[in-house]
Parts: structure tokens; sequence; C-alpha cells
């Protein structure tokens, strides 16, 4: 039986303790209408499709939704949000699993950013120019269209590349060609204070830095410029199924995957999908099914894994595979929902003990979920990783160098999710960490914890590392007040725990 990831597939937080941001409501309302900055009415259709979260799960009522048109508009929205002491959040695609786009916490103004969605390409410097509202679909067709170019980035035509690149964005070119925020050279941000500046590895440095992976807490981009390479004329996707009906086997299966992690060839991307009812290797190779089928063969002898599928396309129709059938060029009218809990990790090679509790745990524990579950593994790092090719501090992004990042994710297609639903995934992620060095593992804010099981300080070690204090000192300089917050941002307060 053959089963595609359903990755792609349609298919409570503590409370920050400021005034009531409902009793200034009419007070924000008058400033962002005196502005001229556009609102949705509240209760409007408008209203009810930008403030309906990706994660039906976390529902949180914003004060007002702005849907600025231009980066002044921002400006004045942000500005209304400071004098009024509510906090203000960026939305681009809204698919952040924790409903961070809408503050992951009631009372925050919204800034829908998805009608700002403008993708220029200079087809002379191969320089994008791409608004801060934008979708990844919508991106990358685009680039396509405009001149036959790309940039790394993840799968979902819906994802938003506000979210998305300004915190990682790891996608199925990433072994490759690197995260999206590695194509990042400028960005124009409107800061805590109204003021908008341009930032790159030349201007305004430290913010340039802090908003390629921690971008949320900094301000709100308006605009970005992304390098760009001239997508390969041809590549191959694949899906590899295997058959571990055993820990003994599944055991040989997951060691020799993470071995061939290791030094597995920049061409190749890939991942290992453990699902409730299927395990696939599944990824995309730059090169011809020859290629492929040379780099796999010797991880296939050992993980008995089938080359199901195996396709050679274009740029686009690798991109159509991944997206699942969903439209590419998506832009405000998208309406993608899934309730579910969900969290991450990110580990260096396990050792063989750690290996023996992770297929226990899956086996003994997991397999009982009755829900429909799923633990992928990207193939991150290694030796010839574009990820890890650079160093931890080249940007705001800790955790380049970490051999393999999970995401665990546990969803209901109906009904209501169990209060403590989570626990099986959780003690998941737990069985993994449980006794490791805290600088042997790390977690992905793409893939935050979507039940705030930590607080504030533990989860901005755990998504941060050690670039935290010099992220936290940005933030003092350019967010004391913390505008931006949300409950696993940055703050702008030195931790002083050691890390
Ligand atoms: C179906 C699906 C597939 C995914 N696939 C991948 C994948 O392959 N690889 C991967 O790495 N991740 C993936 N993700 C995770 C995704 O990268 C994150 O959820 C991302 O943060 C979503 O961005 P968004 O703009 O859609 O979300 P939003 O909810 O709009 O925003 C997320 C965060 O970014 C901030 N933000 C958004 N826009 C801006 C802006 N312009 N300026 C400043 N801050 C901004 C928000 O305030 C919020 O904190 C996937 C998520 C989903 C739901
Ligand atoms: C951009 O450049 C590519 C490659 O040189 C070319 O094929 C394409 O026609 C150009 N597009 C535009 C809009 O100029
Ligand atoms: C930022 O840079 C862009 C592109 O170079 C430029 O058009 C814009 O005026 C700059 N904005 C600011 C605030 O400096
Ligand atoms: C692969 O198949 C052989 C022969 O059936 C079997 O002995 C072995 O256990 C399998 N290995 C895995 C990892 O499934
Ligand atoms: C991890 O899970 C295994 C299998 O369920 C269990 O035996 C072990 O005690 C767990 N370890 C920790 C540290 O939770
Ligand atoms: C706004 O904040 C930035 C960053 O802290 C600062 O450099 C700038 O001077 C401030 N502008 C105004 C008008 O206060």
């Amino acid at each position: 039986m053959l089963t595609l990831a359903p990755f792609c597939a349609l298919l409570g937080l503590a409370a920050t303790s400021y005034a009531n941001p409902f009793d200034k409501q009419d007070a924000l309302t008058d400033c962002l209408v005196g502005s001229g900055v556009p609102i949705n009415a509240p209760g409007s259709a408008d209203w009810k499709l930008d403030s309906a979260p990706f994660n039906l799960r976390l529902n949180y009522t914003p004060v007002a939704i702005a849907v600025p048109t231009t980066a002044k508009h921002v400006q004045d929205a942000v500005a209304c949000a400071a004098e009024l002491g509510i906090k203000a959040n960026a939305k681009c695609g809204g698919h952040s699993y924790a409903s961070f786009g809408l503050g992951g916490e009631d009372g925050h103004l919204t800034i829908e950013m998805d009608r700002m969605n403008k993708v220029v390409l200079d087809n002379s410097t191969g320089i994008a120019t791409v608004e801060g509202g934008s979708r990844l679909g919508h991106v990358a067709w685009e680039l396509y269209q405009q001149g036959r170019r790309g940039f790394s980035h993840g799968t979902c035509p819906g994802v938003g590349v506000g979210g998305h690149a300004l915190h990682g964005g790891y996608g199925i070119s990433s072994h490759t060609k690197g995260l999206a925020l590695d194509w990042i050279v400028g960005a124009t941000v409107v800061l805590a204070n109204s003021t908008i500046v341009n930032c790159s590895k030349t201007e305004n440095p430290d913010l340039f830095w802090a908003i390629r992976g921690a971008g949320s807490s900094m301000g709100v981009v308006t605009e970005f410029r992304f390098d760009t390479f001239e997508v390969p004329e041809k590549v191959t996707y694949f899906i590899a199924p295997v058959q571990w009906p055993t820990e003994a086997r599944a055991l040989v299966g997951v060691r020799a995957v993470q071995e061939f992690a290791k030094t597995m060839p920049m061409e190749l991307n890939m991942r290992l999908f453990i699902a409730k009812r299927f395990i696939n290797l599944e990824g995309l190779y730059y090169g011809d099914k020859a290629g492929l089928q040379a780099v796999l063969a010797p991880l296939q002898k050992i993980t008995n894994a089938t080359l199901a599928v195996a396709t050679t396309g274009g740029w686009l129709d690798q991109i159509k595979h991944f997206g699942n059938g969903v439209n590419i060029d998506q832009g405000h009218n998208l309406a993608q929902h899934e309730t579910f809990y969900s969290t991450s990790l990110y580990t260096k090679a396990l050792s063989e003990e750690k290996l023996e509790q992770f297929v226990s745990y899956w086996f003994k524990q997991a397999k009982s979920n009755p829900r429909d579950w799923y633990v992928h593994i990207d193939l991150h790092g290694g030796e010839n990783s574009a990820v890890s090719s650079q160093d931890d501090d080249s940007s705001a992004y800790a955790h380049r160098d970490y051999l393999l990042m999970y995401l665990l994710y546990d969803r209901i297609d109906k009904g209501t999710y169990p209060a403590d639903g989570h626990t099986i995934m959780s003690n998941f992620a737990r069985n993994i960490t449980e006794g490791l060095p805290k600088e042997d593992w790390g977690m992905y804010i793409n893939y935050p914890d979507s039940r705030g099981l930590m607080d504030q300080e533990t989860a901005q070690v755990n998504y941060w590392g050690k670039n935290l204090p010099r992220l936290q000192a940005i933030k003092k300089a350019v967010d004391p007040n913390d505008v931006f917050h949300y409950p696993q941002g940055v703050l702008p307060t030195t931790d002083t725990r050691s890390l």
C-alpha cells in the first residue's frame, strides 16, 4: 500500500498581565480608522477568515484586525497598538501551529499581512522583492514564471513566507540549498516605535542577524529581498516505503537511516516519515532516477526500502507533488485547518541506548494511540548538509549543527481533541531528551510546542540556545516594551541562567 505522507494534506497558554485589552477596543479601532489603516469589521466574513487559526485547538480573539496594504499602514497600526499598550503581531500565512500570528493568546492586535503579497524578480541580479504577506506557493510560482528561479523553502503552498523564512524554513531542498532564511539578503522592517528601517549584512546588521531566526519578536517585515537560484531542469522526487513489523527490525532500520544521514550526499534531501499506518523514506534528489538509485542502494539494502515512486520532473512538478495537490499559487482566500497537538526536537545522532528507547516508545506507547499521529524526522544536518555548512551563530537560527529534526504530530479528523491527548507525543519527545545534556538537543520555533508546556524562559532556551543572550540584547534595543509579545517569543530581559 502506498500512502503519501499527509504532512501537507487538507484533511492553554498563560496570559500576560496587563489591563484587559478589550477595554481598549474602541480606542484601538478609532486610532486605526483615524490613521487610515484598513480593518476588518468584527463579525465580517474577512474577520472570520483572518482570525480562524490553522490549529483549531487554539482559537484566539484579537482586539482588532488591521489589514494593511502599504508599509505606512503597518507603521500606523504598530503606533496605535504601542500607544495604547496593546500587544501586536504580524500574521502572514496564519499557519503557526500555536496560533502565534494571532498572538498565541486573546487580546492582541492582529496585523494581517496577506493582502501585501507582491513578488517581483529582478531578472538581471536574481534578487526577488517579496512582500511580507506572501504565501510560499505564490512566491515559488511567481519566481518560476518571472525567470525560472527559486529558493529553498517548505513544502506547503499555504504557509506564509513571513513566519516560515523569519524562523528557519527547512524544506525538501534544504540539505542541498540551505534554509529559506539563508536566501534573505535584506528586509524592510517596521519596529516597535513605528519607524521603518532596512537591514542587511551592511545596514543594521544586528537586526538583520536577529530577524533570521527570531523575526516575529523584532518587528514586522513588510518586504524581503531574497537571493534566488536558477532552478534545476530535472529533479527526482521519491517515496520508499519500509516494513518494519518488529522492534528489532525498526531498530536496524532507524539506526541505518541515522548512519546514512551523517554522510549522505548534498544532492539528496530525505526524511523518515513514521506514521500510524505506514513508514516511508521520502525526499527529493537533485539529479535523475539512476543517480538516486545509486545513492539510495546501500541504505535500501539494510532497510529493505522499496523505491515505489521515483519520478523525474521539473521544478513545479516537485512542488506540486509535495504540496499534495493543493494549488500552488495561494493568496488571501485560503481556509486550511487541522485539530492537533504538535511539538518538535533537534538532536545529534542518538546513542544506541537512545535508539532502543526511541523504538521501544514507538512500539509500546505511540502505536496504541488511537488518533492519526506521525513523527517525521528530517535528515537536517550531516557532513554534506548546506544547513550545517554555516556556523550556529551566523544568524539567530541556533540549531544548524543538529543531525536530526523531528516533528511530532497528533491530530483528529473530527470531534474534540482530548484534554490530555498531548501526553503521547510530549512524552515521546521527553523520552528522547531525558538524560541528554542541554547542548545535545533543541526545539524549532516553526514547530513550537502547541500546548505551552514550557514557561517562556525555558521556551527561549530551547528555541534559540546559545544565541539567546545576543537576541535578548537586540530585542531590548528594538522592542524594550515587548510590543510584539507572544507566549514563546524572545523577551527583552537577560536570562541569567547558564546556557
Ligand atoms: C501544513 C504546514 C506545513 C508546514 N511545512 C513546513 C516545512 O516544510 N518546513 C518548515 O520549516 N516549516 C513548515 N511548517 C511550519 C511553518 O514554517 C510555520 O508554521 C510558520 O511560522 C508559518 O508561517 P505563517 O506566516 O504561515 O504563520 P503565521 O501564523 O502567520 O505567523 C507565524 C509567526 O511568524 C510571525 N510573522 C508572520 N509574518 C511576519 C512578518 N511579515 N513579519 C514579522 N513576523 C511575522 C507571526 O507573528 C508569528 O509569530 C508548516 C506548517 C504547516 C501548517
Ligand atoms: C528572465 O531570465 C530568464 C533566463 O535568462 C529568461 O528565460 C526569461 O525570459 C526572463 N524573463 C523576463 C520576464 O525577462
Ligand atoms: C529600503 O530599501 C529599498 C530597496 O533598496 C528602498 O526602496 C527603500 O526606500 C528603503 N527603505 C528605507 C526605509 O530605507
Ligand atoms: C530485510 O529483509 C530480510 C529478509 O526478509 C530480513 O531478514 C530483515 O530483517 C529485513 N530488515 C529490515 C530492517 O526490515
Ligand atoms: C521511554 O519509553 C520506554 C518505552 O515505553 C520506557 O521503557 C522508558 O522508561 C521511557 N524512558 C523515559 C526516560 O521516559
Ligand atoms: C526607533 O527605534 C530604533 C531602534 O531602537 C532607534 O534606532 C530609533 O532611533 C528609534 N526612532 C525614534 C524616532 O525613536
